[in-house]
């Protein structure tokens, strides 16, 4: 990993949540399941939905206009937009046009999706580091947004339990102060371990030849396998970002994890022989959440008071691809 030219400013973070309310009680009304069963295997108590006309756009644009405010930039101050959505409501136009149209972003900068799943926003201040860093654009919008809940297949209990919807947003710029936010950043990706998590655009052949099987667009997942495969392998990157970061897991304030599984989270925080305080964990509320749940799960730790700014923190998370990643960032007072 080569050095930046130019470090980075984390500059504000937003997020946003639909109204909507869907408790373990009320998934069985849909099939045999208990609170009782989802809360041990998950930590899972309760996750968001959108409804009616509502999608992740709406989402993304309501956290990003909370980002751009703390940010104490203007809109017309962002000259790059990426979205990191698992699965956007629209494969095209992308999410970071239509997300740019409506914060009234002035037209003629760069806009455009990229897919990583729930490693979305660590893939998105990855890219944006390397923009910034090497001075091709100076303020970056990062906005995450998931609405999975019209993704799964609500037959399914594996999946269904899982998932609620959400946006972060992240506006990052050119640190005029020298100082750098992001002390470490690793990206990875096993696509022979794709199948594990996937999700098929639908599609038929040309109807000039011969027709093909219609083709299954819900998410599909194999919990087991994803399960087995974080706990073994996450940790040992979340060492690894501690040490190119040139610290040790003490230096650290914060663990701010992927909330996809309680018990993943405290396999991590076992890891890092962290105590609870220092364990930042929402998904009983909101379930998991994506690309978003990380920049959901910082904002709304300092909101509550579990995260006291002018701290560090190791993110980490993972998802379809298989994709996985951490980072540990710098937390400056006024983000959020
Ligand atoms: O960002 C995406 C990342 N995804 C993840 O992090 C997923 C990681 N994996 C998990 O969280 C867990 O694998 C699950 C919570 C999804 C499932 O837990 P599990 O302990 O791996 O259960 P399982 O799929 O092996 O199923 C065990 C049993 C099965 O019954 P039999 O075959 O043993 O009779 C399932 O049919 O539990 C049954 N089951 C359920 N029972 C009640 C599966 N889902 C449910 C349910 N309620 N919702």
């Amino acid at each position: 990993m080569t050095n930046n030219v130019k470090p980075l400013r984390i500059a504000g973070m937003g997020y946003s949540v639909p109204d909507t309310i869907i408790t373990n009680d009320d998934l069985t009304k849909l099939y045999e399941t208990s609170d009782e069963w989802i809360y041990t295997r998950t930590g899972i108590k309760e996750r968001r939905v959108v409804s009616g006309n509502e999608s992740a756009i709406d989402l993304g644009v309501d956290a990003a206009k909370k980002a751009i405010e703390k940010s104490g930039f203007k809109p017309e101050d962002i000259d790059c937009v990426i979205a990191a959505a698992s699965a956007p409501p629209q494969l095209y136009p992308a999410l970071a046009c239509d997300i740019q149209y409506r914060l009234g972003i002035p037209n003629h900068i760069p806009s455009f999706d990229l897919t990583a799943a729930c490693t979305g926003t660590i893939y998105a201040l990855q890219v944006a580091r390397g923009l910034i860093g090497a001075g091709l654009y100076k303020t970056v919008l990062i906005v995450a947004a998931d609405n999975n809940s019209r993704l799964v297949d609500w037959k399914d209990r594996g999946t269904s339990i899982l998932f609620g919807d959400g946006a972060g947003a992240m506006v990052v710029t050119e640190a005029e102060d020298g100082v750098d936010d992001v002390l470490s950043l690793i990206i990875k990706a096993d696509g022979e371990i794709g199948q594990y998590i996937y999700m098929n655009m639908p599609g038929e052949n040309c109807p000039l030849v011969e027709p093909c099987d219609a083709v299954d667009s819900k998410i599909h997942m194999a919990g087991r396998d994803v399960y087995k495969f974080v706990v073994s392998t996450l940790p040992k990157y979340v060492d690894i970002a501690i040490e190119e970061a040139g610290m040790t897991a003490d230096d650290i304030d914060y663990l701010i994890p992927h909330q996809a599984n309680q018990r993943i989270v405290e396999a991590l925080q076992q890891r890092l022989g962290y105590s609870d305080d220092k364990v930042i964990s929402n998904i009983k509320y909101y379930g998991n959440t994506s690309a978003a749940s990380i920049p959901i799960a910082l904002v709304e730790g300092v909101e509550k008071g579990n995260i006291k700014l002018g701290s560090t923190a190791i993110l980490c998370g993972f998802g379809a691809g298989m994709t996985w990643g951490a980072a540990v960032v710098r937390l400056r007072e006024g983000i959020c």
